[in-house]
């Protein structure tokens, strides 16, 4: 690993490029040197080409204000000779963000991926850290497909699964055989804030294009194995999912119901719960939570107001654990939608992938 990475944010006027500003811009293993955006914004100073898109509580940082924002699409090689490697999350159609990410890969600038397009390609792999950590070996097959020397794509998951995946995991062991969710998620999932979305002050949207699909089909590839250069989904759980959009602005909130092969006890899974720490915890890693999941035993929680932030919005907490009459267990599950869920999640990849030497 070398002392320091230069990175570029590919998106960075938008709301998950925002994100990733603020989560960078004090990072002990990186610096910003790129901000890239579409043609509307290059050429101009970032803090003029973002001016009243900026969402976050904080000012933008001095070292990024002045930069002056690049092409994403024209400046692919110039961008690529000047960062050790990227993150992306456009605003684009599927087609476009699949090709322009393998043209950085092809450039040799390997690409953290906030974005959908590649989450289905069989040999990119689709990390959450604690949970799947060994797939960033399918990394050298898409090496050779592409035939690149350092050149990748990793992608992280539906913000929607952030929330109940991470508390079935470790439950993994006992077989789970089913599982249904209901998500109540929060209104920056789609980019917009209370004053953008005024219409959701005081209101419930039944549906969310394309969500419901991404909740029940993603985790079976987190949950697959490696075979033949290509990475194989999980054939169980089943997974039925609703997704409703609720009048929050940060935090998605997961109602799940288990049922396994092999019964735990509740005292069983609590202990599972409180136990699990995955790679990002053993590597001690810049934005690893010290404990992942957080198990509240109060019946009123845990409540996005005082819960969402816990170790810098990267853990995830549950409560309400309880038997059912139709399942085996059911219980709650919230995390912060644009920190873990989001940049936060791809952040965490990156620094994974860091100390295994992908970004070298
Ligand atoms: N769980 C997750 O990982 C997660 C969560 C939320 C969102 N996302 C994904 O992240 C991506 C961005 O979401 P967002 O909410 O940040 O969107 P957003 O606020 O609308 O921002 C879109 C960004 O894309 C840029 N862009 C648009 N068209 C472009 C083009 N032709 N070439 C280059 N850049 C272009 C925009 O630049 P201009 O300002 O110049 O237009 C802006 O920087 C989406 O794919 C979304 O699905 C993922």
């Amino acid at each position: 690993m070398k002392n320091n990475y230069k990175v570029g944010i590919i998106g960075a006027t938008g709301m998950v490029g925002q994100r990733f500003i603020t989560l960078l811009h004090n990072h002990p293993w990186y610096t910003i040197t790129v901000l890239a955006a579409s043609s509307r914004s290059a050429g101009k100073k970032y803090e003029d080409a973002v001016g009243a898109k900026w969402a976050m509580k904080e000012e933008i940082p001095g070292s990024v204000k002045d930069m002056v924002v690049m092409d994403a699409g024209a400046d692919i090689e110039k961008i690529a000779s000047q960062v050790d490697f990227v993150f992306c999350a456009v605003d684009m159609k599927k087609d476009e963000i699949r090709a322009l990410e393998e043209a950085y890969a092809k450039a040799e600038c390997p690409v953290v991926s906030n974005n959908s397009a590649h989450r289905h390609t069989p040999d990119v792999p689709m990390i959450i850290p604690e949970i799947n950590a060994d797939h960033a070996q399918i990394i050298e097959s898409q090496k050779k497909r592409l035939g690149t020397k350092r050149g990748f794509i990793s992608v992280k998951s539906n913000c929607s699964l952030q929330s109940y995946v991470p508390a079935i995991h470790p439950l993994m062991k006992y077989g789970v055989t089913k599982v249904l969710a209901t998500t109540y998620q929060a209104i920056s999932g789609a980019g917009k804030t209370f004053q953008s979305w005024p219409e959701m002050v005081d209101n419930l949207i039944p549906f969310i294009g394309g969500e419901e699909e991404k909740s029940e089909i993603e985790p079976l590839k987190i949950w697959g194995h490696i075979e033949d250069g290509k990475i194989v989904d999980a054939a169980v759980p089943s997974i039925t999912t609703q997704c409703l959009r609720v009048p929050v602005s940060d935090g998605h909130t997961a109602a799940v119901f288990v049922s396994f092969k092999d019964k735990p006890t509740i005292e069983q899974i609590k202990k599972d719960w409180a136990e699990f720490a995955g790679e990002p915890q053993k590597l001690n890693l810049p934005h690893a939570p010290k404990q992942f999941l957080h198990y509240f035993e109060e019946d009123n929680q845990p409540q996005i107001a005082s819960a969402r932030e816990l170790e810098g919005g990267m853990a995830v907490s549950v409560g309400r654990l309880r038997e059912d009459t139709q399942y085996d267990y059911k219980f709650v599950c919230m995390s912060h939608n644009t920190l873990r869920g989001a940049a936060g999640g791809a952040v965490l990849m990156a620094e994974l992938l860091t100390a295994k030497g992908f970004m070298d």
